[in-house]
């Protein structure tokens, strides 16, 4: 049973009711269950077993120190993109040790402050990039290690804004320039090569593309061996998909025919023998997996209205809140936190109060009547969710809310409206008002 549940007609999250968070903390929050976090940190790890391995949490996926937390103390590494996310993995409690810094852009600031604090591995996505962080290191008289990103030119078959392995793409390197990209690697002074890393895409459903890309890299793997360059480790990215149609269950499945994800347990059965072939530690980056099922944004009902035949329904949080289905067209199963007997009512728009068409949560969505007021749960927001937040049109960011078993904690104020003018000059102006 999914931890968002309905009990006495009142969607919970684990045994929190979300309309006693509501009146806590006020509308649109973000709530996380712990319980489902662990469990899904659980789902990930326990299949590898003995296997030597290394989750690597993608901290962009959800980037709350409390969640980051919460994998680091089970074990997780992570795998970051910035300065700002090195910083915040540190703080978090993620040991450098099991930090992975990607990322096609690093500034030179952010290789030695990487360096500086001794991560496992950076990245590396070009041959610019490689001479850089030889350079930077060498300056500082350390080795920096490093695996190199290898696109194996696999179709995820999934949305074109979230594949990333493809011949074209802007990551990493082409595979027809791997091997000469880790013998440059190996030749440079302030560079240990320590592993391979690829990453094809996001909320990847099916198996083969990954079995595919773990073929790719155990033959480069293999290749490199024979010209004497020795990996310490693979990386298969992240990636895994999550189902986003159900995870609240309602009773009615909206879609039987959709596919549905492989998760872990499969997905490591049909990876591991062609990777454990090679000898070497595994690395994994999920993001979505450990946290989007974990989490939903709460909103409430402005007004309600028709237009032209349409019916719409509009909530107080909008795409700068969670800005996936403008984004992606991306689907979020969308459900009152009181429930209604009976048949959907309308299939309303159900859409945000900015100033945009593309602010929308869901066109043409079966619900019931909502009133004014009414609170909707929009799940499966865990991940991408408020890391991909903003303040467009002067809208505060919402508050955090974390929940373990009846007990809620709020691990991020929503934001005050002083967010929109801070570090601009007008502070004293605002204090004013
Ligand atoms: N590793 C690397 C190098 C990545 O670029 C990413 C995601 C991950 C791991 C984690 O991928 P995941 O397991 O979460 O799929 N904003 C989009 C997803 C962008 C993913 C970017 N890279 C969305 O909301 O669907």
């Amino acid at each position: 049973m999914g931890v968002f549940q309905y009990r006495n007609g009142t969607l919970h999250c684990e045994s929190a009711p979300l309309g006693r968070i509501a009146r806590a903390v006020g509308t649109p929050f973000y709530v996380y269950s712990k319980k489902r976090l662990i469990a899904n940190w659980n789902a990930a790890e326990k299949p590898l077993g003995k296997k030597p391995h290394l989750i690597c949490y993608a901290v962009k996926a959800n980037a709350n120190p409390h969640i980051i937390r919460i994998l680091a103390e089970r074990g997780a590494g992570a795998d970051i993109v910035s300065g700002g996310e090195l910083r915040l993995a540190l703080m978090a409690g993620v040991p450098a040790e099991r930090i992975l810094f990607s990322g096609v852009g690093k500034t030179d600031a952010e290789i030695r402050a990487a360096v500086a604090a001794g991560v496992y591995s950076l990245t590396v996505e070009s041959f610019e990039e490689l001479s850089a962080v030889s350079r930077i290191a060498s300056a500082m008289r350390k080795k920096a290690r490093v695996s190199i990103r290898v696109n194996p030119r696999v179709n995820p078959r999934t949305h074109p804004y979230i594949a990333t392995g493809l011949r074209e793409s802007k990551f990493g390197i082409a595979a027809d320039r791997a091997v000469e990209a880790f013998r440059l690697a190996a030749s440079l002074r302030g560079i240990t090569v320590a592993g391979v890393h690829c990453h094809i895409g996001s909320q990847i459903l099916e198996t083969a593309p990954f079995t595919e890309a773990a073929e790719f890299l155990a033959r480069l793997v293999r290749e490199l061996r024979s010209l004497r360059i020795r990996l310490e480790f693979a990386d298969l990215g992240g990636g895994w998909g999550i189902d986003y149609q159900r995870i609240v269950e309602t009773g009615a499945d909206p879609n039987p025919e959709r596919p549905l994800p492989t998760g872990p347990g499969r997905l490591f059965k049909a990876v591991l023998p062609i990777l454990s072939d090679a000898g070497i530690r595994l690395l994994f980056e999920p993001g979505r997996f450990l946290v989007a099922d974990a989490g939903a944004l709460v909103a409430s009902v402005t007004f309600t209205k028709e237009n032209g035949g349409r019916s719409f329904v509009i909530l107080d949080a909008g795409m700068n809140d969670l800005i996936r289905p403008s984004l992606y067209d991306a689907y979020h199963q969308i459900v009152p936190v009181r429930l209604r007997s009976g048949r959907p009512a309308g299939r309303p728009d159900i859409v945000g109060p900015i100033c945009e068409s593309g602010d929308f949560f869901a066109h043409d969505r079966p619900l019931a009547a909502v009133k004014r007021g009414e609170l909707l749960a929009i799940t499966g927001a865990g991940a991408y969710g408020y890391s991909l937040s903003s303040n467009y049109n002067g809208r505060p960011r919402a508050a955090e809310v974390l929940v373990s078993g009846s007990r809620f904690k709020l691990i991020r104020r929503g934001e005050e409206v002083d967010v929109l003018w801070n570090g601009t000059g007008f502070e004293e102006k605002g204090l004013a008002n």
